[in-house]
This record gives C-alpha cells, sequence and structure tokens, in this order.
C-alpha cells in the first residue's frame, strides 16, 4: 500500500503539475503507454473539471488529489473541489451533456474518465463541492510480456 495527496489551487497551469506528479507517483507500477495515456486522461479531465465547472474558473479555488495503490496494482484517485456541485449528477454524466456550450466544451469528460476507469463514482452537493472517484487495476508492462 501507498498513498500521496496534493492539494493546489484552481490555475489552470496546475492541471499539468497534477497530472505529471500523479504520473510520477505511479511509476513503482511500471504502467504500459496505454496506462498512462489513460490514467493522463482521467487527470486532466477530472482537474480541469473541478477548476472550471467547480470553480467556475476562480483561480483562488483548492483543488486535492489523492492517490493510493495496493500490492495487486489497484489504483484509487479521488479528485475534490469545494466549488458549486452538480445540481444532477445523472444528467452530468451523460454524454455530450455540457453547462457549457458557450465555452466549446464537448460534455465527454464524465464519460471518458468513466470508460477509462474499471469504477467511477461521482459524489456531490450543491455550493459544497464535488468529489470525483476512479478506481483502475493497473496491469503494467510485465503482463504484455
Ligand atoms: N467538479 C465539478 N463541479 C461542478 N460541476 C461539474 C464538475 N464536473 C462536472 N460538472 C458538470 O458536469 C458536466 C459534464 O461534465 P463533462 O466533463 O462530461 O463535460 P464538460 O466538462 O462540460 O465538457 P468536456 O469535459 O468534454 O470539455 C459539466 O458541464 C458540468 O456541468
Ligand atoms: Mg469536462
Amino acid at each position: 500500500m501507498n498513498r500521496m495527496k496534493l492539494s493546489f489551487c484552481s490555475h489552470l497551469e496546475n492541471e499539468a503539475f497534477a497530472r505529471t506528479s500523479v504520473i510520477a507517483f505511479l511509476m513503482p507500477l511500471s504502467m504500459s503507454v496505454e496506462e498512462v495515456m489513460e490514467i493522463k486522461t482521467i487527470m486532466a479531465e477530472a482537474i480541469v473539471n473541478a477548476m472550471i465547472h467547480g470553480y467556475e474558473g476562480r483561480e483562488d479555488g483548492e483543488v486535492i488529489v489523492s492517490v493510493s495503490y495496493d500490492e495487486q496494482k489497484i489504483v484509487t484517485i479521488i479528485v475534490e473541489d469545494q466549488g458549486c456541485g452538480i445540481p444532477d449528477i445523472d444528467l452530468a454524466m451523460q454524454p455530450l451533456y455540457t453547462s457549457k456550450a458557450h465555452l466549446e466544451r464537448s460534455g465527454m469528460g464524465m464519460s471518458i474518465m468513466s470508460a477509462f476507469a474499471d469504477e467511477f463514482y461521482v459524489n456531490s452537493k450543491v455550493d459544497c463541492g464535488t468529489t470525483v472517484t476512479i478506481i483502475k487495476q493497473i496491469h503494467g508492462i510485465e503482463d504484455q510480456q
């Protein structure tokens, strides 16, 4: 078992910092190129959602990313914000639904995270914030040989 936690403010430029930090933390799992790409995409989608939707672009919000893995290489990622929350989670999770069509969002972030994860959960309360939990089994490069 290993775990870490990152806390950073909701500047969009911190998305790359958090995404690459998570990949670095997961290095001991010897992820395949595809798994690295999937985790990077999951991180980008979850963090950008927290910043753009949760904090509605405000740069002084706090985003918290917690990551852990166990001996079976099961990775758990939790991305939290204390932003505006999601009034209707079922609607938000529908492919192509976006509340920010004017920002040219495609409404696919939740669907992409869900597709790349083994388990995907969203908890949210209006005016309190949102927590996204992603659980993913890593097979690593050893399995491909
Ligand atoms: N952390 C969050 N806080 C508040 N609302 C959120 C949060 N994450 C998602 N949402 C809501 O869920 C909707 C769907 O999210 P999703 O990531 O699927 O699409 P999008 O962000 O609008 O577009 P895309 O991710 O394709 O750029 C968002 O438009 C927003 O209304
Ligand atoms: Mg999104």
